[in-house]
């Protein structure tokens, strides 16, 4: 969690710095600070978003070409003014911001503490900064060298910057387990937590390794291992619009990325899906295509929306190709000795790309011996590069907090991969192939008619706003779209939701029906159709308010629930990708009409780099 940039160059480092935190704000937002060097090295810190940052600098002098910023995500101590970043050693001649946890700190503060260094905030960066200050006083070492000391003592995780009074040239980043991007501009140098506060200046990028010391001084960049040895920056190009990351005249990111689905997806299919030509190719699974397509039984990791979309690959892939299929929740599969065998199929789906135990849980994988095929939609993102092969969801950057096109980009990635699969290993028919490829390219036509549902899901919001509980149910492919339409609820609008298989219902929450409680059925025209119809006659034998997700020109539930919104008929598995779009805008308008900020909800995180 949290954000970090840094500037060194001939520009001034404010404005650069501010407007990327703002960038970066979906990472983390408790608090926003930034320190400059300008006649001794000035930190402005504060609690709240970044434009409280920008506010309280808005008077002052904020002449430099070099400075670091950060908005944090907190995780020791609470969010306040003094808990912000950057923090300062106690001479005042260093700071830092940082991305990540030390796990170690208390040790550490021991004994600066015996040493006679004082603490003003709760934080482990405080005890980070001062570590390298007093290793840099004791052995009368370059900062660098003192970077590396103490990284080499510290256990945990950390995307760093520092700066130093006595040192107007130099800026230092290391990185280990969080991500951290240097942009290389024309005789100016940016560092971030990703590539979006840096895309408007250059395009030129090295993505730090961890266990990397970055040192740029003099307006040259150096990088080098923990023991100070010397790397060769492998310099990218990476290609990114800027209007990509702009709201283009939305109220909201979420709104927007809702909104971009149809071309998301198509995004995710272009030069990978040509049904006309009976065509699937996954560019990024080559080398291990057999090991994939033989595979005995696959692994699926995930974390939050990523683990729904792991759950409706797992009925594509059983469904198609007959081989069993786990779906983890990444944090528990890490922690609890799994069996993983040489040459196991482990898939790990990450929008970020980054998300901590995701990143670890698909470690502990490989180092079994397991083949890693990582799906992530950020470009050159951890999870990315720790995989063996794998394939980007291309839905361009997502910042709403809660997932939305990055869901439906994640289904159509894995729905290829399933049914090529499926192709090779000759357990789908053809003519069911041939079928399931044209209706894939009408996905996005389909998609964008249930986004014309967006009026009459506003009018049907007005009636739940006010709700306190809320149960989704579904089955068979739409059960996960109901995990996934309450996750998207209490998300962002802070009503409690719980996602249930309908059968499910009645061994437990059909006790929490009355008549204030809202039922969201997604009950689409599909082989449990009969059997859903059921589960809405038993919640409205029982007075709850039922509003269902159906098939266009269904009557039946028309006749027996309170709203209904009608959906495009498609495929039976390809309907998650429609069926969820009624729910992400049913979450959104009730959020706004309960005044809560949906593109940055409370306590959340859009990546979540700590475990
Ligand atoms: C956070 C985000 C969710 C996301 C989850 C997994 O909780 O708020 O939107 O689904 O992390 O993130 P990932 O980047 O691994 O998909």
């Amino acid at each position: 969690m949290c954000g970090i940039v840094a500037y060194i160059g001939q520009q001034q480092a404010a404005p650069i710095i501010i407007k990327g935190l703002k960038r970066l704000e979906y990472r983390g937002y408790d608090s926003a600070g930034i320190s400059l060097l300008n006649g001794g090295l000035n930190v402005y810190k504060k609690m709240g978003k970044v434009a409280e940052l920008e506010a309280l600098v808005k008077d002052k002098s904020l002449e430099s070409t070099i400075g670091i910023g950060h908005t944090r995500w907190a995780t020791h101590g609470e969010p306040n003014d003094i808990n912000a970043h950057p923090h300062q050693s106690n001479s005042g001649e260093l700071t830092l911001i940082h991305n990540g946890i030390i796990e170690n700190y208390a040790s550490i503060k021991q004994d600066l503490l015996s040493k006679g260094f004082t603490f003003k905030s709760e934080t482990d960066t405080e005890v980070l900064v001062n570590f390298i200050e007093s290793i840099k006083t004791e052995r009368q070492c370059s900062l660098a060298r003192a970077v590396r000391i103490a990284l080499n003592a510290v256990v945990g995780a950390y995307a760093i910057v520092i700066m130093s009074a006595d040192n107007p040239n130099q800026l230092i980043a290391a990185r280990k387990g969080s991500p951290l991007v240097i942009g290389i501009g024309k005789g100016e140098f940016f560092f971030a937590s990703d590539a979006t506060p840096i895309i408007e200046y250059t395009n030129e990028v090295v993505y730090l390794n961890d266990f990397e010391v970055a040192i740029v001084e003099n307006n040259k960049l150096t990088i080098t291992d923990l023991k100070e040895v010397e790397k060769t920056p492998y310099i990218q190009t990476i290609e990114m619009e800027l209007e990509a990351i702009e709201k283009g005249g939305y109220d909201h990111f979420m709104l927007k990325e809702i909104y971009e689905q149809p071309r998301s997806i198509q995004d995710c299919m272009r030069g990978r899906l040509n049904a006309a030509e009976g065509r699937l190719v996954i560019g990024g699974i080559r080398e291990y295509a057999n090991k994939l397509v033989n595979s005995e039984r696959i692994v699926i990791n995930a974390c939050g929306t990523s683990w729904h979309a792991g759950l409706v690959s797992e009925y594509f892939i059983e469904e198609f190709c007959r081989i069993p299929v786990e779906v983890e929740y990444a944090s528990e599969f890490r922690y609890r000795n799994p069996i993983i065998n040489e040459g196991d199929t482990v898939f790990a789906i990450s929008q970020s790309g980054e998300t901590a135990d995701t990143l670890a849980a698909i470690e502990l994988a490989k180092s079994k011996g397991a083949i890693i095929f990582g799906l992530c939609n950020v470009v050159g993102s951890s999870i990315s590069r720790v995989s063996h092969e794998g394939a980007y969801t291309h839905a361009g950057p997502e910042i709403g907090v809660a997932s939305t096109k990055a869901f439906t980009a994640q289904l159509t990635v894995m729905f290829m991969i399933a049914l090529k699969m499926a192709y090779k290993r000759g357990t789908i028919a053809d003519s069911t192939y041939r079928s399931m490829l044209v209706e894939m390219e009408n996905i996005p036509l389909k998609v964008e008619k249930a986004l014309q549902l967006n009026e009459q899901i506003e009018e049907i919001a007005a009636n739940f706003k006010d709700a306190t509980n809320f149960l989704y149910l579904g089955r068979g492919y739409n059960f996960p779209v109901a995990l996934e339409g309450a996750l998207k609820l209490k998300e962002i609008s802070y009503i409690h939701a719980e996602g249930y298989p309908a059968a499910e219902m009645k061994h437990g929450p059909i006790a929490l029906i009355d008549e204030d409680m809202p039922v969201v059925f997604i009950a689409t025209k599909d082989s449990g159709y009969e059997k859903i119809v059921s589960n809405i006659q038993e919640v409205k034998a029982r007075k709850g308010k039922v509003i269902a997700i159906v098939t266009e020109g269904d009557d039946e539930i028309h006749k027996m629930a309170d709203h209904t919104i009608e959906v495009p008929h498609t495929l039976e598995p390809l309907m998650p990708l429609i069926s969820v779009i009624p729910l992400q805008l049913l979450a959104y308008h009730i959020a706004i009409m309960r005044g809560c900020n949906v593109d940055q909800p409370r306590n959340l995180a859009k990546s979540v780099t700590v475990e």
